[in-house]
């Protein structure tokens, strides 16, 4: 039957400077003879980008050879971006001007950071945190605070509202980054939720840097609620960060977005921004932008299928081992199981446990980093066939074997 997307051909990438493919994130493991490379860890997908994009980067080549100093598109990039988030988010953005082309994410959440603290100052991050904001924060010399983020009686990762307020009084904080969907929790949070967590905020008159890229990726039965879309304090205090990097797999092409409406935050990051001269849009990242958000909701409807099965079957998997603990995510693409009883049972340690993952080719991620003491991370935006050997391989050679 004739597919209009390849979500199911697997992919061996080496070779072609991915570093998903290249690069085994735990040291002293390596692959085994006779093991194929199943690259489950940094979070960038297995399958080919949408066709809209191809199109919008050849039409972008084929109509000019020139690729000299660039500024985004005049007309095309700012109402793509608005067409995106009203039919996904049910925003209305209402100017273009609050929106701005940020390099990375990241790059706009150091902005937010260098905007209203000093160096040495701390920042309030939850924990587990994604592992890319412990290395912004400590990048751009500050310290970092964590609230936990604390399992209710069914694993449900809950913020802790008391604890948020008193490390926010106590370590006098001014910047707060949240992330919605959670990576690495999977965690899709609740209006209620992101509303207590901007009071709070707002209370205390800390600005939030509110991470959204991962807003597309939503599984279950839930919707993504933007942060800025909770009330109208929430409004002028949050900046929040967008990408079609992770939703359309175009991380290597680099270029994400902030939407801002408070007037002098913006002003604020956008300054902080254009100092680092780093900021300057790249031609092919917007055409791709342009592309993707105006005619890529058919593929991120497919794509969203195939997480779905993915994560599902790695539920099943994970939480059928004894000693394994593991929430089902509602959203992102990855999931965060806890090892401590399977490492104590078995008197293992987690670097074992993951050393004998990648003996057997499954290219996991050290959860430590992200702030679980012994947990892993694993990817499943790769082809289902590739999910189903993977967790073949662990079942067979890391939970059942004696080792
Ligand atoms: C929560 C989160 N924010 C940001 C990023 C990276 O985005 P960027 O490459 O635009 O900085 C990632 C990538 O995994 C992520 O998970």
């Amino acid at each position: 039957m004739f597919k209009k997307y390849d979500f199911e051909t697997v992919t061996d990438r080496t070779g072609l400077d991915a570093i998903k493919w290249e690069v085994i994130p735990i040291p002293n493991a390596t692959v085994k003879e006779g093991f194929s490379h199943i690259p489950m860890w940094v979070a960038d997908m297995d399958f080919p980008t949408a066709p809209c994009v191809i199109a919008a980067l050849q039409a972008r080549i084929a109509a000019s050879s020139s690729f000299g100093y660039y500024s985004l598109p005049s007309t095309g990039y700012h109402a793509a971006i608005r067409k995106w988030q009203m039919e996904r988010n049910n925003v209305d953005i209402g100017n273009d001007d609050y929106i701005s082309y940020e390099n990375s994410v990241l790059g706009g959440v150091a902005n937010i950071v260098n905007a209203y603290t000093e160096p040495g100052e701390p920042v309030l991050l939850q924990s587990p945190t994604y592992i890319g904001f412990t290395g912004t924060v400590n990048a751009t010399g500050r310290k970092i605070v964590l609230t936990d983020l604390v399992q209710d009686a069914e694993g449900t990762y809950r913020m802790d509202y008391e604890d948020m307020e008193a490390k926010i009084v106590d370590n006098n904080i001014k910047v707060a980054i949240f992330c919605s969907p959670h990576n690495p929790t999977g965690r899709v949070w609740d209006k209620e939720e992101i509303q207590k967590y901007v009071e709070i905020c707002v209370k205390h008159n800390v600005k939030i840097a509110s991470d959204e890229i991962w807003s597309d990726f939503i599984v279950g039965d839930k919707k993504h609620i933007t942060t800025q879309s909770v009330s109208e304090l929430a409004k002028q205090s949050v900046a929040a960060f967008y990408a079609p990097s992770k939703t359309f797999n175009l991380a290597g092409l680099v270029g994400a977005y902030s939407i801002i409406y408070n007037d002098e935050m913006r002003a604020d990051v956008r300054k902080r921004a254009a100092a680092t001269h780093y900021n300057q849009p790249n031609v092919l990242s917007a055409a791709a932008l342009v592309g993707a958000y105006n005619n890529g909701a058919e593929y991120v409807e497919e794509l969203l299928k195939v997480i779905k099965t993915n994560l599902d079957y790695a539920y099943k998997c994970l939480s059928s081992y004894e000693g394994v603990s593991v929430q089902k995510p509602a959203g992102t693409y990855v999931m965060f199981p806890d090892f401590t009883e399977f490492c104590a049972k078995r008197n293992k340690t987690m670097d074992e446990v993951l050393q004998k993952c990648v003996s057997v080719g499954v290219i996991c991620q050290d959860g430590r980093p992200f702030h679980g003491a012994c947990h892993a991370r694993f990817n499943v935006a790769c082809p289902t066939a590739s999910v189903v050997e993977a967790f073949a391989r662990i079942e067979k050679y890391v939970i059942n074997e004696q080792w």
